[in-house]
């Protein structure tokens, strides 16, 4: 059974998280460039479809919204576009300070008019969250969750802030199965990291992305996983032939 990424040589949990922080503050400079490249700009769609799903709560000016391992902010974009003006702001959190600085670039009060919904960077590990339990109305991570050292304990970790009722969406790849799985897998296997390699200058990251999703649980495995960890109405949505999904769950009244 999968228990959380496993960048190479990493030997213990504390290490693969430091191995991913590092990744992750070393190709902010290009992250945003070689997204759009990589997923021929369908990323947007996934990011505006997992927003749009959560539409309801982010329409409630009081409501809690917490974005972990927002990175460079794109999801966090998507989530204010539902943002009423005078809305409480999202909460935007990652441990890697080069991808969140530049995310707050996007999302900060500074870059809004006055009353325009905004969201406050806030540097912090998903596993070890600064937020008291019971707190939150709605949860999103967009290609975050795979990269955690731990899945479970990020889950219940999640479980803990969210509000009795609160809700969970986690954006993330999968491998699609079938004759277009095969044809996927030779371009996010040998391709992707090729191009990635190229634009970045280095190899790790983008050899990293496809090792991380292949050790990623399958979508049967994750939704009862989170069964397992206190969120009921556990499902996920594949978006684009499955190539990605969203997982979707509410925080049981008893955890
Ligand atoms: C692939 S990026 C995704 C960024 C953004 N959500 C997006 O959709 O483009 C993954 C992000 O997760 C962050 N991350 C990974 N593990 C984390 C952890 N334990 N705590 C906080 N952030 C984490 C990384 O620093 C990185 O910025």
């Amino acid at each position: 059974m999968t228990t959380g990424a496993k960048p190479v040589g990493a030997e213990d949990e504390a290490a693969a998280a430091r191995a991913v922080q590092q990744m992750f503050d070393a190709i902010a400079p290009r992250y945003d460039l070689l997204n759009h490249v990589l997923s021929a700009n369908v990323d947007r769609l996934w990011w505006w479809r997992t927003a749009r799903r959560f539409r309801t709560v982010l329409e409630r000016p009081d409501a809690a919204v917490l974005d972990i391992c927002c990175g460079t902010g794109d999801m966090t974009m998507a989530l204010l576009k539902h943002r009423p003006a005078g809305a409480r702001p999202i909460l935007a959190a990652d441990f890697a300070r080069g991808m969140l600085s530049r995310g707050a670039r996007k999302f900060g009060a500074g870059e809004r008019k006055a009353g325009q919904a905004y969201a406050v960077p806030l540097e912090a590990d998903a596993l070890h969250l600064p937020l008291r339990s019971g707190s939150l109305d709605l949860i999103v991570s967009a290609f975050g969750f795979r990269n955690l050292a731990n899945y479970e304990a990020g889950l219940r970790e999640f479980n803990r802030v969210l509000k009795p009722g609160g809700q969970l969406g986690i954006l993330d790849f999968s491998e699609p199965g079938g004759l277009m799985g095969k044809a996927y897998a030779v371009y996010f296997r040998r391709v992707l990291p090729a191009i990635g390699r190229a634009i970045c200058g280095e190899d790790g990251p983008y050899s990293y992305l496809p090792r991380s999703v292949g050790n990623f649980p399958a979508p049967a495995e994750m939704v009862k996983l989170m069964g397992a960890t206190g969120y009921t109405d556990a499902a996920w949505q594949p978006y684009t032939f499955g190539i990605a999904g969203l997982y979707t769950g509410t925080r049981s009244a008893v955890a």
